[in-house]
């Protein structure tokens, strides 16, 4: 091992980890941070604290684009919640992390990529499987794993090295963010019987809190994406932090979920998702408005069948590539704009609009109109009912003896 990539977050562990790779193996670290929307991170500082620490080379990639077009949007086309829940924004982040980590060892001449990922968790699991299918020649190494340093020592490792501790070692929680929403896990929050405490929730309003009275959002959509919000056409990125923040502020997408992983631990986390509970709403109220209902029926399934593969973050699953095939012939009909009506932590479709959409008034009204053939029902139901009608007499008369 001469050169290592480091997956680096300017957090502790892994600060810890730039110093404790030069000494325990010798070897130079390229530091790189990469930016998928999370809301408080300060590059310019981070970038610096790298180098301050010894790094070789530092680098900050603004993927923010990347991430909204390549993991974003296919997950919005798959209404992508694991477990019915959470809207995968770790999950959906760790692949183009290690397909990042994999490109700068290329450029930098590394033969190994470190990441801060401890062993109980899927982060390792998405970022390694990724790295092994891209570059199967890098090794990889996780110190976490490896020391046997708990959070006590590693805050003395780091004030022996002159390693910078800042307040944030102080948050009980362990938290991961980008665009999509935020997670915090650990602490009291592993303690199930008691409600989520109140220092949890950094971006959304609590719905108590939350304005009296409700705020209308519009979404457009087209190609099963949102293009538009209250009639502006905006870019993913900036179309998915303004709905969080209309969202945050009316105390929506907070989550309080249970959740199995692929490591076997069944664990709690707190999310908050707002822009996410929005949008994914809205898709899927458009979606059921321009598919027939075996499409309908049918959809959910593949949708979650999407999700288990993306929180596995098995990204170069041939599977996963023929589900996308599937997503994008039925998004190219998702179009049209839904009303969403955020209130004290809801998000509700409110009015809808579709050039697409299988309705017709004229048919559906309880208004008197000839167009729908009411003569033509009693035949079908006759028909329609004969299978389950014959089952129930035979049952009836072997009952009967
Ligand atoms: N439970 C979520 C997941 O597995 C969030 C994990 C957050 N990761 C973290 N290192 N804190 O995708």
């Amino acid at each position: 091992m001469h050169r290592v990539v480091l997956l680096y977050s300017g957090g502790l562990d892994t600060s810890v980890m730039l110093k404790w790779i030069q000494d325990e193996y010798d070897a130079e670290v390229v530091a790189l941070c990469v930016d998928l929307g999370q809301p408080a991170d300060d590059f310019d500082a981070v970038r610096q604290k790298a180098l301050d620490l010894g790094a070789v080379a530092s680098l900050v990639v603004d993927a923010k684009e990347e991430f909204a077009r390549d993991y974003v949007a296919p997950a919005i086309k798959a209404n992508a919640r694991y477990q019915g829940g959470y809207p995968l924004f770790t999950a959906l982040g760790r692949p183009l992390l290690a397909k990042l980590a994999c490109e700068a060892a290329r450029e930098h001449d590394a033969d190994t990529v470190a990441h801060g990922c401890t062993g109980k968790g899927n982060d390792q699991v998405r970022i390694e499987a990724t790295i092994a299918t891209l570059a199967p020649d890098l090794k990889v190494i996780a110190p976490v794993r490896e020391w046997s340093m708990g959070r006590d020592e590693e805050i003395a490792y780091a004030q022996e090295h002159g390693i910078p501790v800042t307040s944030t070692v102080e948050r009980p929680y362990s938290i991961d963010d980008n665009l999509w929403g935020r997670s915090s896990e650990g602490g009291v929050i592993e303690d199930l019987e008691q409600p989520p405490p109140g220092d949890v929730f950094q971006l959304v309003t609590p719905p108590t809190e939350a304005p009296d009275r409700p705020e209308d959002v519009v979404l457009g959509f087209r190609d099963g994406l949102p293009v538009s919000l209250d009639g502006e056409e905006l870019g993913l990125v900036e179309l998915i932090r303004r709905v969080a923040d209309a969202a945050a502020r009316n105390g929506v997408g907070i989550l309080d979920h249970i959740e199995d992983r692929v490591v076997g631990l069944k664990v709690r986390d707190l999310y908050e998702v707002p822009a996410a509970e929005v949008i994914l709403t809205a898709h899927r109220e458009l979606e059921k408005l321009v598919c027939t209902g075996r499409e309908n029926a049918l959809k959910p399934q593949l949708d979650a069948l999407w999700a288990q593969l993306a929180y596995e973050g098995v990204w170069y699953e041939p599977l996963l590539a023929d589900l996308n095939a599937f997503m994008d012939r039925v998004n190219a009909r998702v179009e049209g704009e839904i009303t969403m009506r955020l209130y004290k932590g809801s998000a509700t479709a409110v009015a809808r609009r579709s050039p697409n959409a299988i309705y017709d008034r004229s048919l559906a009204t309880f208004n008197a109109d000839a167009s729908f053939a009411q003569g033509a029902a009693p035949g079908f139901i006759e028909l329609f009912s004969l299978q389950s009608r014959t089952a129930y007499r035979i049952a009836q008369a072997r009952e009967r003896g």
